[in-house]
């Protein structure tokens, strides 16, 4: 399975799939990293390691979200992109381009959805006194961190906490849950059916996953 990772900044995420990817038992290949931005440390991050990477500005359609995606769809089709993984892309797609790729992207979100949709995940739960949050990888949607759920990590919240320390265990989760939720999707193991996902018996998450104390 041919994987497009979207991004808008760091890609701390995309490297942890392309680290997946690199092993050759691995059922998917990032095979391009796209951006709406020609400045995301990404991009350089993913040339050094020998991956396309290309930048698709949304500025120049100048609020026509849907002739930026129709561009970025030609570059997947052209690559014979198989899946997205949205990895910290800063853009709402449009229903176009979620419907044409139906099932085909998932998206990583800093909080346990259905809760804290949206940004300022880690100030929400910290607020509102959260005892555990996490992670969660999904099908996309229409509407924002909304779809099916494939996988999901706990942290817990400790007293000490500030939105940097827990963003920052949250984000060590992050980069394991993702390459293991794409290998649920990649290789068959995850599908949707009835907008639930069904995993296959022998597709259980790890006891990594999930850890009860939040340690690696
Ligand atoms: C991550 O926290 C991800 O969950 C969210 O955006 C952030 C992207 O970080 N969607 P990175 O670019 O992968 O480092």
């Amino acid at each position: 399975m041919r994987v497009a990772a979207f991004i808008s900044g760091r890609g701390s995420n995309m490297l942890a799939l392309s680290d997946a990817c690199a092993d050759p038992g691995f059922p998917a290949s990032l095979a391009l990293v796209l951006s709406n931005s020609a400045e995301a440390q990404g991009l350089a991050l993913a040339r050094e390691r020998g991956i396309a990477a290309e930048a698709v500005p949304h500025r120049p359609f100048a609020g026509d979200r849907e002739a930026h995606e129709r561009a970025i769809d030609a570059i997947l089709t052209r690559e014979r992109i198989d899946l997205v993984c949205l990895a910290g892309y800063m853009r709402l797609l449009t229903p176009w381009f979620v419907e044409r790729w139906r099932n085909r992207i998932i998206n990583i979100h800093p909080s346990l959805l259905p809760a804290f949709k949206g940004l300022n995940t880690h100030a929400r739960a910290l607020e509102t006194g959260a005892r555990w949050h996490g992670c969660s990888v999904h099908f996309v949607r229409v509407a924002m961190d909304e779809g099916p759920i494939i996988a999901q990590a706990i942290v817990p919240v400790a007293a000490h906490d500030d939105p940097a320390s827990l963003g920052a265990r949250v984000l060590a989760q992050e980069h394991r849950l993702y390459p293991h939720a794409l290998g649920l999707v990649a290789s068959g193991a995850a599908q949707v059916e009835g907008e639930r996902v069904i995993l296959r018996d022998h597709a259980l998450p790890p006891a990594a996953i999930n850890p009860p104390d939040g340690r690696k």
